[in-house]
């Protein structure tokens, strides 16, 4: 196989068919059960994180004297509102350390937009009689199913590598008022892995400014702000600052979490904005808690506080070899065919896989009459509806090595019987 499948003849293509069918049923012998869709931290990652457990040890003091023990405290401790601000490179002050998820913190954020409005004011989303918030595609599946949830539509926008088509979106939100906001994973996005440009960070922040709407807010999902997988990490151009500059600090509201950094579903979600808006969804957080979990702040802050990076680069070490060998699989297997394009992420969690148009479904399908589970076709876009059906997403980090090197020849044998197969249809 040296050269385009687009240039191999009927017959080296029938040749071609018969060859990967046969490998194909001979690895439906195997009874394989292998599970490429959780995009979740490996045990090993967790263990890492094990020492969470000894950091209190007794003492339940904050380091301003707080009993994390007892009720109150709606921002967070200083020390975790800090390592949220280490995280999304902040200043502490504007941040609230809050529960275990940083999800609910966004379904909080967005329903408080919708009712009562961020800002004390009379703006509101539900003052419209039609909400419509930007997706860039492919994307995060659970935005898009909080926003459905909250009876928001969306209108997507295509992904670039520098991330969402700036053009695109300043010509939507001009137009538009029924545009209030923009989705946006900023860092290793979820699942391209793209980090978005300072112009496109600089062109999101200054939204606001332009948007037709005047109660537009970007939804800043910074969630793998730190998952380096090399180091020196690479850098992502400040949303907070360009948005003091521009005068739209009212109209950014950042997101993060430790969730992929110590224990997934058991860490801080965090939430950034100006005092403005945190002093509206302060108000809101009273109405639902009396405190988040002040003991999981204090724990998560003495074993991360000033070892951030160290203990990244613990998680990187044992990431890095996963994504290589995923990335290794598609580009001896795929590469000289020309039948798929994917990302090289330097980060985050997931690899994004683009087929030709029409075989992702069927690729799916085919893996997982093998033993294969691939996140489901059309996950990566709102309503479940890939338009073209060539995405997939890759997530390698909580197979072992050895899982996942079968996963990837099984994945890359599906994509090339299928491309095959669809080429000889068109022939
Ligand atoms: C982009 C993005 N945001 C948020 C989350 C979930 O974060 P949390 O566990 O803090 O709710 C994920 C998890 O996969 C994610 O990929």
């Amino acid at each position: 196989m040296s050269k385009p499948l687009s240039q191999y003849s009927v017959e080296n293509l029938q040749t071609l068919e018969a060859e990967l069918a046969r490998e194909y049923s001979h690895v439906g012998g195997n009874r394989l059960s292998l599970d490429l869709s959780r995009g979740k931290p490996g045990a090993d990652q967790l263990d890492l994180s094990n020492g969470l457990d000894a950091v209190i040890d007794g003492n339940y003091f904050a380091e301003d004297g707080t009993d994390v023990r007892n009720y109150g405290n709606l921002r967070g401790i200083t020390e975790a509102r800090q390592l949220g601000a280490d995280i999304l490179k902040v200043p502490a002050a504007n941040v609230i350390a809050g529960g275990n998820s940083s999800l609910s913190l966004m379904h909080f954020v967005v329903s408080t937009a919708l009712h009562p409005g961020l800002w004390g004011d009379h703006r509101a989303w539900r003052n419209s009689p039609t909400v419509k918030v930007l997706t860039p595609v492919p994307g995060y599946d659970r935005h898009f199913a909080l926003t459905a949830a909250l009876g928001i539509e969306m209108v997507n926008v295509d992904m670039t590598p520098q991330g969402p088509d700036l053009e695109q979106i300043q010509a939507l939100v001009t137009e538009d008022p029924s545009i209030k906001g923009i989705w946006c994973v900023p860092k290793y996005s979820n699942p391209t892995g793209c980090i978005y440009s300072q112009g496109v960070v600089e062109g999101i922040a200054g939204l606001s400014n332009l948007a037709a709407a005047d109660d537009f807010v970007v939804l800043w999902d910074n969630a793998y702000a730190v998952h380096d997988l090399y180091f020196p990490a690479e850098s992502l151009a400040s949303v907070f600052l360009s948005a003091q500059e521009q005068n739209t600090a009212d109209h950014v509201v950042q997101f993060g979490s430790t969730s992929k950094i110590t224990f997934a579903g058991g860490g801080i979600g965090f939430i950034a904005a100006s005092e403005l808006v945190l002093a509206q969804l302060e108000k809101q957080l009273g109405l639902m808690t009396i405190g988040s979990d002040k003991v999981n702040q204090l724990r998560h802050a003495r074993f991360l506080n000033g070892r951030l990076e160290e203990h990244m680069q613990a998680q990187a070490t044992l990431l890095r070899p996963k994504f290589e060998l995923v990335l290794k699989y598609l580009q001896s297997e795929l590469a000289e065919l020309d039948i798929a394009s994917w990302t090289s992420p330097k980060g985050g969690y997931f690899v994004s896989l683009d087929l030709q148009p029409g075989l992702a479904q069927q690729v799916i399908a085919m893996a997982k009459a093998v033993g294969l589970t691939l996140t489901h076709a059309g996950a990566t876009f709102p309503h479940g509806e890939d338009p073209r059906d060539n995405n997939i997403r890759i997530a390698p980090t909580f197979a072992d090595l050895e899982e996942l090197e079968v996963a990837m020849q099984v994945l890359t044998l599906c994509v090339k019987l299928a491309s095959v197969r669809n080429r000889l249809n068109g022939t």
